[in-house]
């Protein structure tokens, strides 16, 4: 993801009814027309007032939040994250069924979590731990260790020093149209969907 100002949204990666049943084409393209793409304009429109700024990618604008002026800190680290963190979420679907990571993520799961089934279980609680809105994250430390985390709103892990590598948004607009309240159902079911390529891909 190198890009910089003026930001251009990424194509979504798999067509928009390929994650159907699990999430159906109404809401993914409600959430990549409407929410996505809203956040582009509102970071490029923040970033057009600050010519100092417009060189910096994503992960720089948001990995040191103090080098930005602090009039606008608060909406450049808004509409950057909601930038990053829906790439991240986009990029992290795409194939279909009981899919698993290749060898290397799935013995680096089982040291640091017990077991894939273990994994899955603490990242669907974590989904579920976010009170109001925000994302469960599967991200590395800087001792390489993999850990599970959750972040409010459009907060990023960048922010924390740590890097991520596979995000599942659980604001209710990534599932209310399809599943109403149940988070649950809706966590479980990205289970289905996750682009695992694409998540071994960040871990390198
Ligand atoms: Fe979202």
């Amino acid at each position: 993801m190198n890009r910089t100002y003026p930001f251009v949204p990424i194509k979504l990666p798999f067509k928009a009814n390929q994650l159907s049943p699990y999430i159906d084409a109404r809401t993914i393209m409600v959430h990549y027309n409407l929410l996505y793409k809203n956040y582009i304009l509102k970071l490029n429109e923040e970033l057009s007032k600050h010519k100092s700024l417009q060189d910096l990618t994503l992960e720089q604008l948001l990995s040191n939040p103090s080098k930005l002026p602090e009039k606008d800190r608060v909406n450049i680290m808004r509409y950057a994250g909601g930038v990053f963190n829906h790439e991240m979420y986009f990029m992290s679907m795409g194939m279909r069924g009981d899919t698993l990571p290749n060898a290397k993520l799935r013995s680096k799961i089982n040291n640091c979590f017990g077991s894939f089934n273990d994994f899955k279980e603490r990242f669907i609680a974590a989904g579920l731990a976010v009170f109001g809105s925000g994302y469960a994250w599967l991200v590395v430390d800087k001792k390489d260790n993999l850990m599970i985390i959750i972040t409010a709103n459009q907060e990023t892990p960048l922010e924390h020093g740590l890097k991520p590598i596979m995000c599942c948004d659980v604001w209710e607009h990534a599932y209310f149209l399809q599943y109403l309240n149940r988070r649950a159902d809706y966590l479980n079911k990205f289970f289905k969907i996750i682009n695992w390529n694409s998540v071994e891909k960040n871990l390198m």
